[in-house]
């Protein structure tokens, strides 16, 4: 090579960098408003760092699983999962926990509205650290059998009993008259709790303590299988809700699970669609733009 080739060279190489910088910039203010939203990740009280499968705060709610939306206006985050709101005690993105305690037990056991504890199908599930305890409403108030691991206490205008067992089947050893007592209850719910708080309750079987263990908490796990796939592609996780699906926010456009499936016809975003920058350059430059631009987000 001669010397006097070098300049040009120089000239050369910082027009290109400067192609690729400007260009560069043009994608990132094309990406698609979904995928920037939904990379926010925000804090809720002492719950940080806080993505998908919640929506809340700078995360709009096709960020976040439907329903699954963080309220952060008190300084305790509280979230409301099919119209039960729960005080949301921890989220652990390790091990896909959600720690929430039930609201309406934070005070008292006799709740205005009788709900049954709720999971989302496919989303959330309850962990194996997690027992049912049935509370019975509506009971007669003469005639409860004492029995293990049970209790009778009153509500204003009604009667309750509970029962702590951590298995169904427990039910079917139970002796007839207490059978026959907890049918005659007008209302039962199921409220889970984490295994050392029914040890608690087990061994003082009182409303104090149950009270306690409520409010102890328990954990939810969601599943992440989708978003695993879609953030391993470069994608944000959300939901469509027109579609009621799942969605893999890309940075050119939406799609069903993937960034890396590309749709029929569509072409993969290059610095070509940036509109400011003009054809002559394009034409010369925009395959080589483009080779810069997938090198540095590979
Ligand atoms: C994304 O967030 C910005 C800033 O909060 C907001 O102005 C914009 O409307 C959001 N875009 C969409 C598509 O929701
Ligand atoms: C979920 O988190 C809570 C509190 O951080 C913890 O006690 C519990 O063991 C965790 N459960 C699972 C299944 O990781
Ligand atoms: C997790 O979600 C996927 C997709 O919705 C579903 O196919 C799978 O069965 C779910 N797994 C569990 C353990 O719920
Ligand atoms: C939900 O959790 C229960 C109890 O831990 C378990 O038996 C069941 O298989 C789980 N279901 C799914 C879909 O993960
Ligand atoms: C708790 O009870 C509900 C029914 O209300 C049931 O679907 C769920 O599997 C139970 N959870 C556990 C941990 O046994
Ligand atoms: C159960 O409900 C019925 C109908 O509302 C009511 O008449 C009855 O007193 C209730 N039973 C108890 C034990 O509260
Ligand atoms: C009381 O609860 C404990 C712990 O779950 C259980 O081992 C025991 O069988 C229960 N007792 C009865 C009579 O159900
Ligand atoms: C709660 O779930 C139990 C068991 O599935 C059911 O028997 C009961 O009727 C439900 N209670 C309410 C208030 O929905």
């Amino acid at each position: 090579m001669q010397p006097r080739v070098f300049p040009a060279m120089y000239w050369f190489i910082t027009f290109i960098i400067m192609i690729f910088i400007r260009g560069s910039t043009l994608v990132f203010a094309n990406d698609d408003e979904r995928y920037v939203n939904c990379s926010n990740l925000f804090d809720c009280g002492d719950i940080k760092g806080v993505g998908y499968p919640f929506s809340g705060s700078n995360r709009p709610e096709y960020c976040g699983y439907p329903g699954l939306k963080l309220d952060c206006s008190d300084q305790d985050p509280e979230i409301t999962i099919q119209k039960l709101t729960y005080k949301v005690l921890d989220i652990n993105y390790q091990s896909r926990n959600l720690s929430v305690a039930r609201k309406d037990y934070a005070e008292n056991i006799c709740p205005t509205l009788l709900l049954n504890t709720t999971w989302i199908p496919n989303l959330l599930n309850y962990t194996s650290d997690d027992h049912n305890i049935t509370i019975y409403y509506g009971c007669p108030a003469q005639g409860a059998p004492s029995f293990a691991n049970s209790s009778q206490f009153p509500c204003t205008a009604m009667t309750g009993y509970f029962t702590a067992v951590s298995d169904l089947s427990a039910f079917d050893s139970f002796p007839s008259n207490l059978i026959s007592y907890l049918a005659s209850c007008n209302d039962s719910i199921e409220v889970p709790v984490r295994e050392s708080a029914l040890q608690k309750i087990v061994s003082a079987p009182t409303v104090t303590q149950l009270l306690e263990g409520l409010n102890e908490g328990f954990d939810f796990v969601w599943n992440d299988s989708l978003c695993v796939t879609c953030k391993a592609s470069g994608g944000q996780c959300g939901y469509n809700q027109n579609t009621a699906a799942f969605s893999c926010y890309c940075k050119d456009q939406p799609r069903e699970f993937s960034c890396q499936q590309s749709p029929p016809g569509a072409q993969s975003p290059t610095a070509a669609q940036s509109p400011s920058m003009s054809s002559c350059l394009l034409l010369f430059f925009s395959a080589g733009v483009t080779l810069e631009v997938n090198r540095k987000t590979a």
